[in-house]
């Protein structure tokens, strides 16, 4: 399955009750009809998610007393843990961190490795969101360590594992790389990474930012075991308000913020809140119901695991068609006046993100067209700090369209959008 290089769309009937899942995927209350391309800033949300979570928003109840509806709440609160699990295939080890945002969990990861571990220099990447970079930065000044910067590839569109291992010693505390970039979609190699950074420093901390990649791809912590991994269910078909974190045993046995009667295991700090959770059971719920489509199993993580294949390749389905087109229309490759970023020829190691540019107007320009034809996409331009280092990486000088549907989209969906794209390359 993994070998299809071009993906494989799912038949038109699933497609249809896919998108019937989710909330505003072709129209919203203010405009109407729309394309929504910024799914990287904020996924379409889950019907099932939205109804889940504020139901359970209703109840006053607090979820650690002993009557019926409180014990209600942490059975809903057990359930979404479990979830987590299965969302990273962490097994029973580990514990799991929640915040207001996957910026919070990653701060907290780092921080305590950083506070607890010796050594002289701290490992992150040019093309980390500043949620994982500024805490690097930040801790690494605050505990005297050298801050070492690992380059991006222009063609590629990612940091390749070389580039990072280069900069791995003895004395490395920890190394912090995203999964895959929320600029230009490319997959990091983690597993080869963690591999060969382990070769170098055996007992080496390794935390993952798996924000961007955790809704289009698989993540197996049995498989590449690493100390620290973060994800935002309000990219991955859930709802703002929540940041997962998880934190390997070692992490969770270094100092770190407590109560001090809890377990050192506990990284909770306060009362949970269950619909935060539910809202989890019900993206984990949907993944496998797309899997048992395809496969039948009574073990969750399977079903989810073959739930998350057909999202991945029905992604690159259209990832293809965006890029190639169709016999009657043509891709973003064959547009005159659009330049496609990062474009790896390899489509299994991307996500469906694309970072376009137009040679007849700048980047905030386009944008505008885009949304005057009631399209939403992102411009990512230099004066904005969460885009400017990625993009001197990549000696873009104005800035990147972000192009970024969702597998509940359709070809029918990319045409339109590809038609659109051609008026405007053709509009000066
Ligand atoms: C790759 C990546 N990491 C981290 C974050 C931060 O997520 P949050 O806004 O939940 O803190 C984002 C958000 O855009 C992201 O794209």
């Amino acid at each position: 399955m993994e070998e299809l290089k071009k993906g494989l769309s799912f038949e038109l009937e699933l497609s249809k009750e896919i998108k019937e899942k989710f909330y505003y995927v072709d129209r919203d209350p203010i405009s109407g009809q729309r394309l929504f391309f910024d799914n990287a800033g904020g996924s379409f949300r889950l019907k099932s998610a939205v109804a889940k979570q504020s139901e359970l928003e209703a109840f006053p109840d607090c979820p650690e007393r002993t009557h019926d509806l409180s014990v209600y709440l942490q059975k809903i609160k057990k359930q979404g843990e479990d979830d987590i699990r299965i969302i990273l295939n962490s097994g029973e080890r580990g514990s799991i961190i929640t915040s207001l945002t996957a910026s919070q969990a990653m701060f907290q990861m780092i921080g305590t490795i950083a506070e607890n571990v010796s050594g002289n220099n701290m490992i992150t990447t040019v093309l980390e969101h500043p949620s994982a970079f500024d805490a690097v930065d930040y801790y690494a000044r605050k505990t005297g360590r050298e801050l070492r910067v690992a380059n991006s590839n222009v063609e590629s569109g990612k940091v390749e594992v070389e580039d990072i291992i280069k900069l791995i010693d003895k004395d490395t505390v920890l190394l912090s790389v995203m999964h895959a970039s929320n600029f230009t979609g490319a997959v990091f190699d983690i597993e080869e990474m963690v591999k060969r950074a382990r070769a170098i420093k055996p007992d080496l901390f390794i935390v993952v930012d798996a924000v961007q990649h955790a809704p289009h791809g698989i993540i197996d912590l049995q498989k590449t075991p690493i100390d620290g991994i973060n994800f935002g269910p309000y990219k991955f078909f859930g709802c703002r308000g929540s940041g997962i974190g998880y934190v390997s045993d070692r992490v969770s046995a270094l100092t770190h913020h407590k109560l001090i009667e809890k377990e050192n295991e506990v990284w909770a700090l306060g009362t949970p809140t269950p619909s935060q959770f539910s809202a989890i059971t019900a993206i984990v719920d949907y993944v496998c119901w797309i899997g048992e489509r395809f496969a039948t199993s009574l073990d969750r993580r399977e079903l989810f695991v073959e739930g998350m294949t057909h999202i991945k390749l029905h992604e690159r389905a259209l990832l293809n068609r965006l890029l190639e087109g169709s016999p009657h229309v043509e891709g973003l490759r064959k547009l005159k006046n659009v330049t496609v970023y990062a474009d790896n020829k390899d489509l299994s190691e991307r996500d469906l993100i694309v970072g376009i540019k137009f040679d007849n107007m700048d980047c905030a320009a386009a944008a505008k067209e885009y949304e005057k034809k009631s399209v939403i996409v992102a411009p990512r331009l230099r004066s904005s700090m969460y885009a400017r280092r990625m993009l001197e990486s990549f000696d873009i000088v104005d800035g990147v369209l972000r192009v970024s549907p969702l597998h509940c989209h359709t070809f029918k969906d990319i045409d339109k959008f590809l038609m659109i794209t051609k008026e405007i390359a053709c509009s000066k």
